[in-house]
């Protein structure tokens, strides 16, 4: 009950707001212990072919993938650095899932073509909202992964109280998933906090469900980030080891692909324990890569020198961001992003909605989104007109303007989607660029709007 309780409290600040004991790493499973000797060039090579077939990420990765990373670290010139392992681990690297987790991601990232891609044109848009796939070089790299340059929400599958969730519409939220997939929106964002009392975890479920009964194709290309809260019941590394074993159940795979902490917990209660926490999900196979959420510049880099300090890497940031929530941008976030190889997420583009363009006096959300948009409406007046003739002029939405903004910062937008209308809507905001005259002109009124949606209490500086 008590659990459910705070679920729904944090799930409601949340809203509002933008909206185990201490294990360390089974010896057998842990990854990093480079403390000397050997180049790891010399084990990688040949060896690989063994890992891949024993360790589940690897083996999630997709088979051009894996032969990329094979040659990568198979090649001498690669990998040849501060990463070394003793005689004595390389001896039993035949037998042990010893896995050199970041020589993988580099040796991944390596093989993956990097692309903060600008300024292509527009592909044709034949009769549909959105171009028919998304163009290969738009791609960008997390965590070591090719993934849509748009991430997929999944925060109302499950959530009642802001976002009205009905089970009943289940198939509408799988045939949005299906969407995505066939189209190249492969990845999605969800959270053990999403869905609370008896539907607690039902993100991660339907996630999990959608994946599994996905005809379409192959699944090897669908990766899933998700989220750990910061529960104060939960003490210790071992604790977000468990929370993620949790998850890996209700997700019905045998590795994430982006681990993230969801916020950071006041007074920085446990924090580095769940940082450690985190790293202890790579070193034993469960997760490929970490985030964070709700961190600011200041916190941000404490977490990547933690996380370096175990010889990992922070592939991501997730924070609110639109063009009514400028924060990110305002704080040097996005800089120490940049600066420190992290790719910033921008949750809620739309601002939970309200800057698709749908909603006016006359037809507002219901509960909590509609209280909230009664008191921004009347003074984003300005903003939506400008959205209006942008996306005018351009044959686009007042929706994919604005998510097209989010790119434009060089941020990866993550949107929520509830209908396969909405995914199609959404994925129309890619494979074409605003000019800097129209970011200018987005930037000037959205600065001059009075009324910026509520930040998240949990954000950090
Ligand atoms: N880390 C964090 O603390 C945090 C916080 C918030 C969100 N997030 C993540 O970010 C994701 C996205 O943010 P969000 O869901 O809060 O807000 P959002 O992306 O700004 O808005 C999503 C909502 O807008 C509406 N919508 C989406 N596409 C549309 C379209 N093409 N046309 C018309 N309406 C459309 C849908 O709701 P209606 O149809 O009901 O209007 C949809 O659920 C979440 O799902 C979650 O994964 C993370």
């Amino acid at each position: 009950m008590m659990p459910a309780l705070i679920g729904v409290v944090c799930e409601w600040l949340l809203a509002f707001v933008c909206p185990g004991s201490d294990a360390a790493p089974a010896p057998e499973a842990r990854i990093f212990p480079p403390p000397a000797s050997t180049p790891l060039r010399s084990i990688c090579s040949g060896r690989l072919q063994f890992i891949t077939q024993r360790h589940p990420c690897i083996n999630g990765l997709h088979t051009k993938r894996r032969r990329h990373l094979t040659a990568a670290a198979a090649t001498p010139s690669d990998h040849n650095g501060p990463l070394s392992l003793s005689p004595s681990r390389r001896d039993h690297i035949g037998e042990s899932l010893l896995l050199p987790s970041a020589a993988l991601v580099a040796a991944c990232t390596a093989a993956v073509p990097s692309a903060q891609a600008v300024g292509r044109p527009p592909p044709a848009d034949a009769a549909g909202l959105g171009p028919e796939r998304i163009p290969q070089g738009d791609y960008v790299t997390l965590g070591g992964l090719s993934v849509a340059p748009m991430g997929i929400g999944t925060w109302a599958w499950g959530n009642k109280f802001l976002w009205d969730y009905d089970p009943a519409r289940d198939a509408e939220l799988q045939a949005a998933f299906n969407y995505c997939v066939e189209h190249g929106l492969n990845w999605f964002d969800s959270a053990d906090s999403y869905g609370t009392g008896e539907l607690a975890g039902r993100s991660e479920i339907l996630l999990g469900k959608f994946i599994q009964s996905y005809k379409g194709g192959p699944r090897d290309d669908i990766r899933v980030a998700t989220k750990f809260a910061p529960y104060p019941w939960r003490v210790g590394r071992g604790s977000i080891v468990q929370a993620c074993r949790e998850t890996l159940e209700r997700l019905q795979r045998p590795c994430l692909d982006v681990a993230q902490l969801h916020w950071s917990p006041p007074l920085g209660w446990q924090e580095d324990a769940y940082i450690d926490g985190l790293a202890d999900c790579v070193d034993r196979g469960m997760a490929r890569a970490i985030g964070v959420s709700n961190y600011g510049p200041v916190k941000l880099q404490g977490v990547v020198r933690q996380l370096k300090a175990r010889g990992l890497t922070l592939a991501s940031n997730q924070v609110q961001l639109s063009l009514l929530s400028r924060v990110p941008l305002e704080s040097g976030l996005l800089d120490t992003c940049r600066e420190n190889g992290v790719v910033l997420i921008g949750y809620s583009p739309l601002c939970l909605g309200l800057l698709s363009g749908k909603y006016d006096a006359d037809n507002m959300p219901k509960g909590a989104r509609g209280v909230l948009f009664r008191q921004l409406l009347p003074k984003v007046g300005p903003l939506i007109q400008t959205l209006r003739e942008v996306a005018n002029e351009r044959s686009k939405t007042v929706g994919q303007v604005a998510l097209n903004w989010c790119l434009a910062k060089g941020a990866v937008p993550l949107v929520g989607v509830k209908t396969a209308k909405q995914a199609e809507e959404n994925l129309g905001a890619l494979g074409w660029r605003l000019s800097e005259a129209e970011v200018r002109a987005l930037d000037d009124v959205s600065s001059a709007v009075k009324a910026k949606t509520l930040q998240n209490i949990f954000q950090t500086a």
